[in-house]
């Protein structure tokens, strides 16, 4: 199993190119199923998760190409609806192509995702939304089987959380449903708006994209086109986070500052300078020690729960002291155990986390235990004293694309070790 050995201390400077999105990769991936005709993704990071859901969609039947940084799908080929529990377990968003399958062929079997290390994270939205559009789901043996007679029909879809897996997975079904579908209490998160995007551009009716509130005008049938998968937000915050706490200064490029205002606001309460271009944004942290800030985890456009490990790795050692509430999963401070072997001072009282900045950390051998947690401590590790080993990091590998090579190419000690 890898492992990272880093040695704190080093001061992250340089450029970092921001690769496309994992979160819009994945549903992007699912509505690939859709097109009639041959569909082109550009920009797909080379990550653990996009090759474990290509190798699902190609388990359809489907003909999958992946070059470089290009996926093309063509659906001529596509000889069944099964989508296994082997695969589905090792990637939960694997759930995405049920929509799409239901809307397109009319029947799907796929696994049940078991719940994950941040919570049980249950699938209830998803198959009550798509049974409010004529879908017949019965759940056996672990599986959703599910079927329509037909077309599936328009309807209202009221989800009762904010629900980002459950909006795309209705979205990719309504949009060739027979009618009218209005989607409310719908996930707002830039994933979602690519995802419209690029159904839009296939000859889907769309509208009320990034609000609350979908309306979704079924059409016939969708046709293929070439797509580039949005920045991903999280993978640039985590970066700028490295950066902030080390007190450096760094650029991301390839990525988009209007997607992560909320993190962006934070990065300037700890007193970093950031500077927002077009296509990238700058962090300098003037080599100054970051306050600690407090925040609450909410669906967008407020602060990302996929960015709490990483800032609170930044309070760990920020002046004063913060506290954290994380609103979405009900698991998501297992890294705490872990920074506070490294001398982190936090304490934690249901889903409140209270963070008192110390003066340093040691470096002490650590374990990941999911992908957030697993970047947090790589982030804890480049600024303790001394020598960190981070185990498990296979969980660092599904989000994060050439992860040590980026950081050794803004000044970070990190090698991966076998
Ligand atoms: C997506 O997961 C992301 N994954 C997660 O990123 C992200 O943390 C999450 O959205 C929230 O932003 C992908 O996009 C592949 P949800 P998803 O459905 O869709 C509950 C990362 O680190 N819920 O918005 O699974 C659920 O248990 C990952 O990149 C139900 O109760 O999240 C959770 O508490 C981690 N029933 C809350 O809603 C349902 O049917 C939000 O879940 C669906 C969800």
């Amino acid at each position: 199993m890898d492992k990272f050995l880093i040695r704190g201390g080093n001061v992250l400077n340089g450029t970092v190119k921001i690769s496309g999105a994992k979160n819009a990769a994945l549903p992007l991936l699912a509505a690939m199923i859709l097109a009639e005709t041959p569909i082109t993704l550009t920009n797909v990071p080379h990550l653990k998760d996009v090759n474990t859901l290509i190798k699902l969609i190609a388990g359809l039947g489907i003909t999958m190409k992946y070059e470089g940084d290009t996926v093309t799908a063509d659906t001529s080929t596509l000889d069944n609806y099964f989508a296994p529990y082997e695969l589905v377990k090792t990637m939960r968003a694997s759930i995405l192509v049920l929509g799409p399958l239901l809307a397109r062929y009319g029947e799907a079997k796929v696994s049940l995702p078991g719940g994950c290390a941040i919570g049980s994270r249950p699938v209830d939205q998803h198959l009550k939304a798509l049974e409010a559009l004529g879908a017949e789901i019965e759940v056996e043996a672990g599986y959703v089987l599910a079927k329509v007679d037909g077309r599936l029909k328009g309807g209202e879809v009221v989800f009762d959380m904010v629900t980002v897996g459950g909006t795309e997975n209705i979205l990719m079904a309504a949009v060739l449903a027979e009618g009218t579908t209005t989607i409310r209490n719908a996930a707002r998160e830039p994933e979602i708006t690519d995802l419209a995007n690029l159904l839009n551009k296939m000859g889907a009716k769309i509208s009320g994209i990034d609000t609350d509130t979908l309306i979704v005008e079924g059409v016939e049938s969708l046709r293929g086109c070439e797509y580039a998968v949005v920045a991903d937000r999280i993978e640039t915050g985590s970066y700028l986070a490295a950066a902030a706490i080390t007190g450096g200064k760094i650029k991301t490029t390839h990525t988009d500052p209007n997607l992560m205002e909320a993190v962006l606001e934070k990065f300037e309460e700890m007193g970093a300078e950031v500077t927002r271009g077009e296509d990238w944004i700058e962090l300098d942290m003037q080599g100054k020690r970051p306050k600690a800030v407090s925040f609450r985890t909410l669906p967008h456009p407020e602060f990302p729960t996929d960015m709490q490990a990483q800032i609170m790795a930044v309070n760990v050692l920020g002046r004063g002291f913060a506290t954290i509430s994380e609103t979405i999963f009900e698991n998501r401070f297992m890294h705490v155990p872990e920074l506070c072997r490294m001398g982190a001072n936090i304490q934690v009282e249901g889903n409140d986390a209270t963070v008192t900045g110390v003066e340093k950390l040691q470096g002490a051998p650590v374990m990941a235990t999911d992908l957030r947690a697993s970047f947090s401590l790589v982030i804890a590790a480049l600024a303790a004293e001394g020598e960190t080993v981070v185990d498990r990091i296979y969980h660092i590998d599904r989000g994060y694309e050439d992860v040590e090579a980026k950081l050794q190419s803004l000044g970070a000690d990190i090698q991966r070790i076998h």
